[in-house]
């Protein structure tokens, strides 16, 4: 099979034909996916019927798999699969927020595959994914330098993420200062790392200061001409480049039912490199 890449959008998202998710990847088709994520930030694919364990040593072709520090364990053989669900009884859902997942960690996760099984019946679930390096770059050059000088705080206390709010008993709330800026490590561009899920403050500057600009950033880097909207069919995966890319989970389709299993790969301590 020859894999195709058909882009999303000009900005942000590529959609990915021609790859078997079940099989073992070649090296050829490694790279050419792990090109097209750092290419395109967020790739998709379709009907791709795999396991949890294929699901699991997909993720792992891109590195060590991440265990959510609060999830509950719905799959205890799988501590490594997050279960993504809604349903009638739901209260909240993840991600409904703009966020970059769990950068709340000192060490983020570089990656989320999210594999979704079952799609609410009335056209609803979708998920949108905004580049972080055109928000950066389409920043006046005079804020791009003020903004290197920055850190923030991250921290999963502010979360709506319901892995946050509804604490288990052995809850643990992660915090993590991060440059307001990061130099992405595998493809040295620079992009904004503030996000509305997890990030409070800016430690450099006043709480009005900070807050002012922190609604400015949130704002700017949400624009839908850094998005892309992704429609899932049963089988869909998303797989997202979380150093590059925030994120946001609709939920419209409420009492619907929508039911998916995530896989996240670790990442490193954010930088900037000036
Ligand atoms: C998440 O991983 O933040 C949830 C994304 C989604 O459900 O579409």
């Amino acid at each position: 099979m020859t894999i195709e890449i058909r882009t999303l959008t000009p900005t942000i998202g590529a959609e990915i034909g021609g790859v078997d998710l079940s099989a073992p990847l070649s090296n050829t088709e490694f790279d050419a996916i792990h090109q097209a994520l750092l290419d395109h930030q967020v790739i998709f694919f379709r009907d791709q019927h795999i396991t949890v364990d294929q699901h699991k040593a997909f993720g792992a072709r891109f590195g060590k798999l991440h265990v959510h520090p609060n999830a509950p364990k719905t799959l205890p053989e799988h501590p490594e699969i997050l279960t993504i669900k809604a349903g009638p009884d739901s209260k909240r859902v993840a991600g409904e927020v703009w966020h970059s997942d769990v950068s709340c960690d000192v060490e983020p996760p570089m990656g989320s595959i999210l594999h979704i099984h079952e799609v609410p019946e009335n056209g609803g679930g979708d998920t949108m994914f905004a580049n972080q390096y055109a928000a950066y770059e389409a920043l006046s050059p005079a804020m791009q330098g003020f903004l290197q000088t920055l850190t923030a705080q991250h921290e999963s206390r502010k979360s709506a993420n319901h892995q946050y709010r509804d604490p288990a008993p052995d809850q643990r709330f992660p915090e993590a200062e991060h440059p307001v800026v990061r130099t992405h490590p595998e493809t040295g561009r620079k992009a904004l790392f503030v996000n509305r899920g997890f990030t409070t403050r800016i430690l450099q500057l006043s709480p009005a200061e900070s807050d002012a600009l922190l609604n400015m950033l949130f704002t700017h880097a949400e624009q839908p001409k850094f998005v892309c909207r992704f429609k899932w069919r049963p089988y869909s995966i998303a797989f997202w480049d979380n150093r590059a890319v925030q994120h946001q989970a609709m939920w419209d389709y409420f009492p619907q039912r929508r039911f998916g299993y995530r896989v996240t790969v670790c990442g490193d301590k954010p930088f900037l490199r000036p």
